[in-house]
């Protein structure tokens, strides 16, 4: 039941022939960007929040060469459509809609005075779209990396992570906090990424212990951040600042929340209380991770869902199932804790679990789900993996 992830090597065999056949042209330059899951932190990244998401073991990858134009010509293996606009004239919005990743990176390397030559590239991906797991991030940080290699210059990784961030802020109009294109920028093996989301510092945990295996479960439902409910929730907690009379949710207590709660009004107070109550909890589950203290950190994560779920109200009634599958199975069945990951309405669960256990677990986490809504998901476990990088192309 556990799917295999894909081997970045053969995604990378996949692009460049794939480079080969739609655009007869030779990859010179190849980049790779991971996904990501976050543990515990969500929808607080845009609150000055902490966060502790990973980069996972799949990828979206472009192979690509300078065509020796003025133009970008781009194909991606899921679409039958072929991008092709002029790379010297200042990126707008535009067609097709996938292209708008793509185009509003190259505007954040024109903004800093880089000249893009014309370039042609493929690009293939491991990474489940509309799942939760920042295939968007992924996108954005591949295609900043492949123009890094296309104009042989480096970025320094933050401004790599924040040029990305923006693309998707102007070009696919998701107001979208730091944590994705951080995942995705920073990710390194082994490595959970704590992220002060107040400070922009991202911090490297040791998670290397075998024993544990981090599932994660697309329930399949799609989830689509542009449509309107992501932006409404950040909007609300603007609001609750606003009204608590505070600069940062940083300085905000329970009590505050409390206190103003019939003055916040409802929905903006409990998103207030999801905002406070998950940046203590993530600050909780890294002190109980380092102490290997699992017994805190499930019922951590399980205090995050209920609050994603009631408070901030981003879940669904297919996440829910997933997370109750295998809250059930706890502790005895080896399951440390699980919840939603990622922005929400749809997309997937993180379970952390016993590793002897996993397979198991994510058998009856598979059989369970289909039983009860009849859609089957799709299971795989990652380890931290490394973030967005250049790999050699083939035959060069
Ligand atoms: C999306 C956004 C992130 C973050 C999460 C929720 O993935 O891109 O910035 O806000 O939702 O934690």
């Amino acid at each position: 039941m556990l799917q295999i992830n894909p081997n970045l090597s053969d995604l990378v065999s996949d692009a460049t022939a794939g480079l080969r056949q739609r655009l007869q042209a030779t990859a010179t330059v190849t980049a790779a960007a991971p996904g990501r899951v976050n543990l515990i932190g969500e929808h607080i990244d845009y609150c000055d929040g902490f966060v502790m998401p990973f980069a996972i073991d799949r990828y979206i990858v472009i192979a690509g060469c300078a065509n020796g134009s003025t133009q970008a010509r781009i194909c991606d293996h899921s679409f039958p459509e072929m991008a092709e606009f002029d790379v010297t004239e200042p990126q707008q919005i535009g067609t097709p809609k996938w292209s708008n990743y793509l185009r509003g990176v190259i505007r954040g390397f024109q903004d800093r005075g880089h000249h893009i030559p014309g370039f042609d590239a493929f690009i293939v991906s491991s990474i489940p779209g509309g799942a939760g797991l920042s295939s968007s991030a992924a996108l954005e940080c591949a295609m900043a990396t492949f123009l890094e290699g296309l104009l042989d210059t480096v970025l320094d990784t933050r401004e790599k992570a924040l040029l990305c961030q923006k693309a998707e802020h102007d070009f696919a109009l998701v107001p979208c906090g730091i944590m994705d294109q951080f995942a995705s920028a920073f990710g390194k093996p082994n490595r959970l990424i704590l992220i002060d989301c107040q400070s922009g510092e991202p911090e490297l945990v040791p998670f290397e212990n075998p024993d544990l295996t981090v599932l994660i479960a697309n329930t399949m439902v799609h989830h689509e951040l542009s449509d309107g409910g992501y932006a409404a929730r950040r909007k609300h907690t603007e609001d609750g600042l606003a009204i608590l009379g505070k600069s940062s949710w940083r300085d905000v207590s329970e009590a505050d929340v409390s206190a103003a709660w019939t003055q916040l009004g409802d929905p903006v107070n409990r998103r207030s209380r999801h905002v406070v109550g998950e940046i203590a909890r993530t600050i909780a589950a890294a002190s109980a991770l380092a102490r290997n203290d699992f017994e805190a950190l499930g019922p951590l994560m399980a205090a995050s869902h209920d609050s994603l779920r009631d408070d901030f109200e981003v879940s669904c009634t297919e996440l829910d199932i997933m997370v109750e599958i295998a809250r059930k199975m706890g502790r005895a069945g080896g399951v440390i804790g699980a919840r939603m990951t990622g922005g929400g309405f749809g997309g997937s669960t993180v379970t952390l679990c016993e590793s002897r256990k996993a397979a198991d677990i994510a058998a009856t986490l598979a059989t369970e789900y289909a039983k009860t809504t009849g859609i089957t998901p799709q299971i795989f476990a990652s380890r931290p993996a490394q973030g967005a990088h250049l790999v050699a192309s083939p035959g060069i």
